[in-house]
C-alpha cells in the first residue's frame, strides 16, 4: 500500500449478482482507475436491510459479488476488496457522523426519498442511517474519488458536506473532500424499456447470464412500439436495442449501417437483435471464462475478500485513532 496514491472508496449491497448496468455505469471505471488510485472496493453487507428476512440470499451474494469483480478484471493484489461488517470502525464512525446530519438533510435526499416510495413509517432506521453509513465508507480510507451509478451522487454530495463540517469543526484536515464520477453509460435502460435496468424489476442482463440466456432476452427486448413491420421507417433514438448496440457493439459501421437501415424500414428487427446479442456474447466471453476459473477455485474468491478485508481494517484502525484525537475522545489517553 502506498502513502503516495490518491484512494478511491466505492461499493456495492450485496444482494446478488452484478448485470450490464453495473457495468457500463460504474465497474468499467474501476477496472481503469485501478492503476492509477489505490482502490477500495467494499460489500456493504450493514446496508440491507431491506433483506434482513433473507440472510442466506445476502450471505452468498457477499461472494456473487466478488466473483463478478474478478470476473470484469478487478485486481484483488493491488485492490482492496472488504467486507464492511467485517470492519466494525465502519459501525463506530457513523455513529459519530450521525451526530451532524440534520434529518431535514436525509429526507431531502433524493434518491432516498425515491427508495422510501409512500411508506416512509414503515422503514427500519438503519434505511435512515444508509447514506450517513456511505458517507463513513467513503471518508474512512480519505477516499479521493467515488466513482458510481448516478443515483449515488445525492450521498456524496451529503459526504462532502459532513467531510467539511467535520474539518472546520475539529480544525483540521483529517478528511479529503471527495468527488463523485458517473460511468460512460449513467443509467442503461433494461430489457423492457424500463429506465432503469435493475435486479428488482426483473429487466437485467447479468454478467454471468450464458450465451443462451443473453439470446433469449434479447430476443425478447422491446424496440420501437411504433413499427409494426420490417417495412415501416423505424427509431432509434429511445430504442433499448440501439442503446445497446451504442454501449456494448464495438462495430460502429455496423451499427450505424443498421441504425440507417432501421430508419429507412429496410431491417428488420432480427437482424437487429441477433447482431446485438453477437456482439454481447462476445463482450460477455471473457468475462464468463475468468468466472469460470473463479467457480472451480473458491478459495481464490475466499482469500481475496479476506486480504483485502485485513488490509482496509488496518486502515480504518489508523483512521478511527485520528478521528478520536481530533474529537477528544481519547479520555483515557
Ligand atoms: N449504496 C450503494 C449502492 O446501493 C453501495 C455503497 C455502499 C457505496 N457504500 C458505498 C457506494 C460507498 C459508494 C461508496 O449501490
Amino acid at each position: 500500500m502506498s502513502p503516495e496514491r490518491r484512494r478511491i472508496l466505492t461499493g456495492v449491497r450485496p444482494t446478488g449478482a452484478l448485470h450490464l448496468g453495473h457495468y457500463v455505469g460504474a465497474l468499467e471505471n474501476w477496472v481503469r482507475l485501478q492503476e492509477e488510485y489505490e482502490c477500495f472496493f467494499l460489500i456493504a453487507d450493514y446496508q440491507v436491510s431491506d433483506h434482513a428476512d433473507e440472510f442466506d440470499l445476502v450471505r452468498e451474494a457477499v461472494f456473487e459479488v466478488a466473483r463478478d469483480w474478478l470476473a470484469v478484471g478487478l485486481d484483488p493484489e493491488r485492490s482492496h476488496f472488504c467486507i464492511e461488517s467485517l470492519i466494525p470502525e465502519h459501525a463506530e464512525l457513523t455513529t459519530w457522523l450521525s451526530w451532524w446530519i440534520p434529518l431535514a438533510r436525509l429526507q431531502r435526499n433524493p434518491t432516498l426519498k425515491a427508495e422510501m416510495g409512500e411508506d416512509s413509517a414503515s422503514m427500519p432506521v438503519a434505511f435512515f442511517n444508509y447514506p450517513v453509513m456511505q458517507a463513513a465508507n467513503i471518508l474512512m480510507p480519505k477516499a479521493h474519488l467515488v466513482p458510481v451509478g448516478e443515483d449515488q451522487l445525492p450521498h456524496i454530495e451529503m459526504t462532502r458536506e459532513i467531510a467539511r463540517r467535520f474539518n472546520r469543526l475539529f480544525d483540521r484536515e483529517v478528511f479529503p473532500i471527495p468527488e463523485g464520477m458517473v460511468g460512460r453509460v449513467p443509467r442503461l435502460v433494461g430489457v423492457d424499456g424500463n429506465a432503469k435496468m435493475s435486479k428488482s424489476l426483473g429487466n437485467a442482463i447479468y454478467l454471468k447470464d450464458d450465451a443462451e440466456t443473453v439470446t433469449q432476452k434479447v430476443r425478447g427486448m422491446f424496440t420501437d412500439p411504433t413499427r409494426l413491420r420490417a417495412t415501416d421507417p423505424g427509431h432509434v433514438e429511445g430504442n433499448p436495442v440501439f442503446m445497446y448496440h451504442d454501449a456494448f457493439n464495438p462495430n460502429v459501421d455496423e451499427v450505424n449501417d443498421l441504425k440507417e437501415r432501421y430508419r429507412a424500414g429496410k431491417v428488420g428487427d432480427v437482424e437487429v437483435k441477433a447482431k446485438l446479442h453477437a456482439a454481447l456474447n462476445q463482450f460477455l466471453d471473457p468475462i464468463r471464462g475468468r468466472r469460470a476459473h473463479y467457480e472451480a477455485h473458491p478459495k481464490l474468491v475466499r482469500e481475496a475478500l479476506a486480504e483485502g478485508t485485513a488490509r482496509a481494517k488496518r486502515v480504518a484502525e489508523r483512521t478511527m485513532t485520528e478521528v478520536r484525537d481530533a474529537m477528544r475522545v481519547d479520555y483515557l489517553g
